[in-house]
């Protein structure tokens, strides 16, 4: 299950899911991306057939619904995500809950489905209240995997993204708290990855090249979707806690992280840089 899959990152991980074998589900809020990506890889023959639905993260109910509804549920990818730009004083109300909503609340739906349908905390063969739908995995350990996408906004301050950067820390400290719960409640077999990202050339990032409030999003490497999804289909492989990519922008922005005060201090001079990182991707892209 890939949710956000209509397009940008999230269509990429359907695609590398399906060559990898998964019989993958294509969701989005929008039903008809969806279905032209469930296409797109049906139509270059994996060897599983891709389905595809409307889902919207928000939705906690739909979320259990799809997931139980699923036969042998073993991956779930929580990748639909939203960002506005802009002083977190100067976000209207919907505009702050949107990002809250989908980010955090959205990942926190999406994993609490998968690890209903993966068979930790519910009786055997019961589905959520209210529904038709049945977890449908045989006997023993619950087993599965719940793969996050959050960002580099999950680990450090992020000027001009601060109500994205908040759902993004919410995410990282949700998905290793979770961790360590199903761990300490024996699930040795249910795993919970958290890949961060750094900026990447996807449509959420189309319309920011003059932001200047977008800028902490060029500050590093501006990574193609193509390299993120090769990342997260390695993750689906082997589980990781943490996958920061590239690696060494998670050491820099741990240390940023680390030291408040330099960050508050040079945020002036980490801005210029971002600016002109920002400047130069525009430049290279519309060139
Ligand atoms: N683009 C970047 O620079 C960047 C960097 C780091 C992390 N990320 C994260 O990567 C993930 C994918 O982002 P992207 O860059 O491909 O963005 P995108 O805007 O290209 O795609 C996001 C997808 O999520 C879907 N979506 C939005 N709201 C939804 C909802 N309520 N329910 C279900 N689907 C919904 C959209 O329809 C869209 O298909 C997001 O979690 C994002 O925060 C992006």
């Amino acid at each position: 299950m890939v949710t956000g899959a209509g397009g940008g990152l999230g269509r990429l991980i359907a695609k590398r899911l399906a060559e990898q074998g998964f019989a993958v589900c294509v969701t989005d809020l929008d039903a008809g991306a969806a279905e032209g990506v469930a296409a797109e890889i049906n139509a270059s023959a994996p060897e599983n057939e891709a389905t595809s639905a409307a889902l919207d993260v928000r939705d906690a109910d739909a979320c259990r619904e799809i997931a139980c509804a699923r036969r042998d549920l073993s991956l779930w990818v929580n990748n639909a995500g939203v960002l506005t730009t802009a002083p977190v004083w100067a976000q209207d109300d919907r505009t702050r809950a949107l990002q809250l909503e989908v980010n955090a609340a959205g990942t926190i739906n999406g994993t609490l489905a998968a690890l209903e349908a993966f068979g930790v905390g519910a009786a055997e063969g019961t589905g959520p209240e209210g529904t038709d739908a049945r977890p449908t995995r045989g006997p023993g350990p619950a087993r599965g995997h719940v793969l996050n996408v959050a960002s580099l906004a999950g680990l450090a301050p992020v000027s001009g993204e601060g109500i994205y950067a908040a759902s993004k820390h919410a995410v990282l400290g949700f998905s290793l708290s979770t961790a360590i719960d199903l761990r300490r409640a024996g699930h040795k077999k249910v795993r919970i990855s958290t890949v961060c990202p750094d900026g990447m050339w996807t449509p959420m990032l189309y319309e920011k090249l003059d932001d200047p409030e977008a800028a902490m999003s060029f500050s590093g490497v501006l990574l193609q979707s193509e390299e993120v999804a090769d990342v997260v289909a390695e993750v689906a492989r082997r589980p990781k806690l943490v996958r920061v990519v590239p690696r060494w922008r998670g050491l820099q922005c741990r240390l940023y992280a680390a030291a408040p005060s330099v960050a508050v201090r040079g945020a002036k001079l980490v801005e210029w840089v971002a600016r002109a990182g920002q400047r130069r991707a525009a430049k290279r892209l519309r060139a």
